[in-house]
């Protein structure tokens, strides 16, 4: 089966966030406006392989049918332990797998990993043919560079040249974090350089993008795909086709389902869970004493009372 092949230009991806799009938020955004693709919040390779590991990495692969097309993130630095997880994936069920080479944060990059690939594109090679032999579509998430934007040439056609299914690029170097605006005006030089050097490849376009629409002039250049991120917590329904205003009760209902898809799951422990709150109780008037309420809770069951009282 031909996973990237089955999208029409324009196709939109919840873009994977550790800590947020585990198994109940994929649902709970499906519910409120599915994009075409889900992807799964990144899980260690070195994990995985591991006796220790492996109970905690098959917890963050959990999926539900439903939730297709869903493509499975990983991250490390072993080009065998990727090749070892990418035939795991495929026993798990997976079409798609995606090698993170973006992640900036301190202590994935210390290992080597993320967004420390940049600075080892022969490693980096090697992880994607290696990954590649597990017969699974198989796609790359990267910035632009590691300190400077210049080199996206280089480390782009690096990517390119071995014709991955699927390339994700945040416009933006590591160093850069989230702290400046995405470099827009690359894309046009990013989608030349895909045409030339891979043109079977799906470019997706990813950062700052709050809504499909934002991204459509990207599209109409040649670009295929739009990633959306941090958008889903300013709107949950943002990948709607058709925007418009959603009532307090929607949001409710919303957050309710978040909740029982947590119960369902077992996932635990609850605090991490207030983190969403602010998403589903905003823009409404009370809104803030509700949260304020919600912050001071313990449990689901809590959380739930504050919500029955309104
Ligand atoms: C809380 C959080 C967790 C993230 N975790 C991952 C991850 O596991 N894998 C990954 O490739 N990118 C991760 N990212 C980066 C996003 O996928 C995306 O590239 C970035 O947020 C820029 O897109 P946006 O402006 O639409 O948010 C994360 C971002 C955030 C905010």
């Amino acid at each position: 089966m031909d996973f990237w092949g089955q999208f029409k230009p324009g196709f939109t991806i919840l873009a994977p966030m550790e800590g947020v799009t585990d198994i109940a938020f994929r649902q709970v955004v499906a519910k409120a406006t599915r994009p075409d693709i889900f992807y799964t919040e990144f899980t260690n390779v070195n994990s995985y392989v591991s006796e220790k590991g492996r109970p905690n990495a098959l917890e963050r692969l959990r999926y539900e049918e439903t939730e297709r097309p869903l493509v499975a993130q990983i991250w490390g630095t072993q080009p065998e332990m990727f090749l070892e997880t990418a035939q795991g994936l495929k026993q798990l069920g997976f079409q798609a797998v995606d090698i993170n080479m973006g992640c900036p944060d301190r202590h994935v990059v210390a290992t080597g990993g993320g967004s420390g690939l940049i600075r080892t594109p022969a490693r980096a090679v090697e992880i994607i043919r290696s990954t590649k032999m597990a017969g699974l579509a198989t796609s790359v998430k990267t910035r632009l560079g590691y300190t400077y934007v210049e080199e996206w040439k280089d480390w782009l056609s690096t990517i390119l040249n071995e014709h991955p299914d699927a390339l994700t690029v945040h416009f933006r170097t590591k160093k850069e974090m989230s702290k400046v605006a995405a470099h827009y005006e690359l894309i046009p030089d990013v989608i030349k350089l895909r045409d030339k050097l891979s043109p079977k490849t799906k470019l997706v376009i990813n950062g700052d993008l709050e809504r499909p629409a934002d991204g459509q002039k990207f599209i109409e250049m040649g670009a295929d795909g739009l990633m959306i991120g941090r958008g889903v917590f300013h709107n949950p329904f943002c990948f709607e086709k058709e925007p418009r205003e959603h009532t307090r009760e929607e949001l409710i209902e919303l957050m309710k389902y978040h909740l029982d898809l947590y119960e369902k799951y077992n996932i635990t422990p609850y605090d991490p869970l207030k983190h969403f709150y602010k998403i589903y109780i905003n823009n409404f008037p009370g809104a803030s004493d509700i949260r304020e309420k919600l912050m001071q809770t313990k449990s689901i069951l809590e959380a739930r009372e504050v919500l029955s009282s309104l």
